[in-house]
C-alpha cells in the first residue's frame, strides 16, 4: 500500500530484542534494511511480544530492548529517515492477532517448522504463545499493510502463512489486506554457524565460537573466523552442499563487502590454502563491524535519547494502527468505539 503522504511503498520488519546482535542478523537483516531507507516508507520495530514466547528474564528483556534500539541505529537505521518503534507500545498488534487467530486453522500452526523446533527445546512447558507466534507476526505485517518484508531465509514460512491468513480474511470479510512479498537478500540470507556450517548462526548456539557478535573485539572476530570449520580439499568454490564451511565464508565475505558470490569466488579461486582466504574474510568482517560497534558503544548508554526515538516511532505507528484496527473491527462486525 502506498503511503499517501510519501507515495512510497511500505516496508516493515523487525528483530527480537533477545540479546546481542550477531553476524547473521547483521548480514541477513539490518544490512539490507538500511539500504531500503529513502526508497520506501520504512517501519522498523522491535517485536518484544514475540520475545516472551520463550522463557526469559524480565530485567534482561528491558535492557536488551534498549540495546537493540541502539544497535538498529548503529547499523544505519537513522531515526530521522525511518521509524523505529516497540511492538508492546502500540495498541493493535495483539488485538489484530486475536482477530486473525480466529480464522487460522490450528493444524497449520502445529505444522510450522519453528514451532516444532522451539517446542522440542522447551519440552512439556511449551506455551500457547509459541503456537500463536506466526499469527502475531502476521498481525505485525498486516496492521500496516506492508508491501515488502525484508527477512532472512528462516522466516520465509512465516511470510507464507501471513499471506494465507490475509487471503482468508479478504475472502471472508472483503478485500482489506494486500499480500506482502518477502524480500530476501542475494547474499547473507542464511549465515551458518562457524563451527557447524549445517545449522544457522544463532545466539543460542552452545559453542560460542560459532557466533560473531557486533560487540566482539577485532581479535575475537579474527580468531573465530580463522577457526571456522571447513574441509580438507583446499579448493575455494561455492558448493553449499559439499563444502558448507567454505560456502558460508564466501557468503559472509560477499555480504560484508557488497560483492556478488561469483565475484568473491573469482577473487579467491586461485588460492590453494584456506588460511589467507580466512584472513581476508576476517578483515572484511572487521571492516564492516568496526564503525557499527563504535557508534553502538557511543549511544548505548543514552537512555533518554533511545526512549525518545521509540516515542517518536510509536506516535506514527499508533496512528496507522488505530486507523487499521477501526476498519477491521467494522468489517468483522464489532460495534467499534463509542
Ligand atoms: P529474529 O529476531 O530471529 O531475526 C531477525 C532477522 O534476522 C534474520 N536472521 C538471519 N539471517 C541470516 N542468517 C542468520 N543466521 C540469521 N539469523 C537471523 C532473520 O531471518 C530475521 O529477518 N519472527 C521474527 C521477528 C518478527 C518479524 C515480524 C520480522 C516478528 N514480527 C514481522 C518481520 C516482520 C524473528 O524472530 O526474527
Amino acid at each position: 500500500m502506498f503511503n499517501m503522504e510519501t507515495k512510497k511503498k511500505v516496508i516493515l520488519t523487525g528483530m527480537q530484542p533477545t540479546g546481542k546482535l550477531h553476524l547473521g542478523s547483521l548480514l541477513g537483516a539490518t544490512n539490507n534494511w538500511q539500504r531500503m531507507i529513502g526508497d520506501y516508507d520504512c517501519l522498523f520495530f522491535l517485536p518484544d511480544q514475540h520475545a516472551i514466547t520463550m522463557p526469559h528474564i524480565p530485567a534482561e528483556l528491558r535492557k536488551n530492548t534498549l540495546d537493540c534500539v541502539a544497535q538498529y541505529i548503529a547499523c544505519g537505521l537513522d531515526p530521522k529517515r525511518c521509524k523505529i518503534f516497540l511492538q508492546s507500545q502500540v495498541i493493535g498488534h495483539a488485538e489484530l492477532m486475536w482477530v486473525l487467530a480466529c480464522i487460522t486453522p490450528i493444524g497449520q500452526l502445529e505444522r510450522m517448522t519453528q514451532f516444532k523446533d522451539k517446542s522440542k527445546k522447551v519440552g512439556d512447558s511449551v506455551c500457547a504463545g509459541l503456537l500463536f507466534y506466526p499469527v502475531l507476526m502476521a498481525a505485525d505485517i498486516l496492521l500496516y499493510n506492508a508491501d515488502l518484508v525484508p527477512i532472512g531465509d528462516d522466516q520465509k514460512q512465516h511470510l507464507e502463512i501471513t499471506r494465507d491468513i490475509a487471503q482468508k480474511f479478504n475472502g471472508t470479510f472483503s478485500e482489506t489486506f494486500i499480500l506482502p512479498e518477502p524480500y530476501i537478500g542475494e547474499t547473507g540470507a542464511r549465515i551458518m554457524a562457524l563451527q557447524n556450517p549445517t545449522v544457522k548462526m544463532s545466539k543460542s548456539d552452545s559453542n560460542q565460537n560459532s557466533v560473531v557478535y557486533l560487540v566482539d573485539s577485532d581479535d575475537a572476530i579474527c580468531k573465530k573466523i580463522m577457526g571456522a570449520t571447513t574441509d580438507s580439499s583446499g579448493e575455494i568454490s561455492f558448493d553449499p552442499e559439499n563444502k558448507p564451511g567454505i560456502a558460508n565464508l564466501l557468503d559472509i565475505y560477499a555480504a560484508s563487502t557488497g560483492q556478488s558470490i561469483a565475484d568473491s569466488v573469482a577473487e579467491f579461486s586461485h588460492l590453494t590454502s584456506y588460511a589467507s582466504f580466512k584472513q581476508s574474510v576476517a578483515d572484511a568482517v572487521i571492516a564492516k563491524i568496526t564503525p557499527i560497534r563504535t557508534l553502538y558503544q557511543s549511544i548505548a548508554g543514552e537512555k533518554e535519547y533511545l526512549l525518545s526515538v521509540l516515542k517518536d516511532g510509536r506516535q506514527d505507528a499508533q496512528k496507522r494502527a488505530s486507523k487499521m484496527i477501526s476498519k477491521i473491527y467494522r468489517k468483522i462486525g464489532f460495534l467499534g468505539n463509542l
